[in-house]
């Protein structure tokens, strides 16, 4: 096969590439008003542990980040390998994104996914604007971890689990 060449950067040929690296899936998600708000999201990386800081990059054209932004709190929960229908869902761009899901919703207004392998209450503490997304950098104050989890894998669109 013909290796691409190096000029052609098109957002298309830009994801395809960035498709190769494989990663994790974290569900990040509030209670606005009463209500469950969130998105499914693949770039998050753990940044520095003191302070304890994470982050992960939303699309500025997102129209759920805005409800999220200002919240005091947020949760972040790392989707398990079952969690392919879940993370679809948690992507969808009409329904209920937590349909199905059992949640768990804390005083401070963060809503975990039951059944994740981690859970991270966290607020923001820096934006960094980056191109057509902005970087969130995320102070978590609580953590709770279920190690008997594995996680689900994002590579080349597909959902995969972990081999033995
Ligand atoms: C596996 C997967 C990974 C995703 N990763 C991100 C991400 O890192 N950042 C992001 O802004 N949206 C990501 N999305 C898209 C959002 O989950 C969601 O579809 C999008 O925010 C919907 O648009 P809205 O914000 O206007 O509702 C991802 C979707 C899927 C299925």
């Amino acid at each position: 096969m013909e290796p691409m060449s190096a000029t052609n950067l098109s957002p298309t040929t830009l994801r395809e590439a960035f498709g190769h690296f494989p990663s994790g899936v974290i569900a990040i998600a509030a209670q606005v008003d009463g209500a469950r708000v969130g998105l499914a999201a693949s770039t998050f990386v753990p940044v520095s542990l003191e302070p304890p800081l994470v982050s992960f990059c939303v699309q500025n054209t997102s129209t759920t980040w805005p409800k999220l932004k200002d919240l005091p709190c947020l949760g972040i929960s790392v989707l398990g390998e079952l969690h392919d229908d879940a993370a679809r869902s948690l992507a969808a761009k009409t329904g209920d994104r937590f349909a199905g899901l059992q949640t768990v919703s804390t005083e401070s207004g963060a809503v975990f996914i039951e059944g994740t392998s981690v859970w991270l209450e966290s607020s923001i503490e820096q934006l960094v604007p980056a191109g057509d997304h902005t970087i969130v950098v995320l102070r978590v104050s609580d953590i709770t971890v279920h190690a008997d989890v594995a996680p689900i894998v994002f590579h080349r669109s597909t959902f995969r689990r972990l081999g033995a």
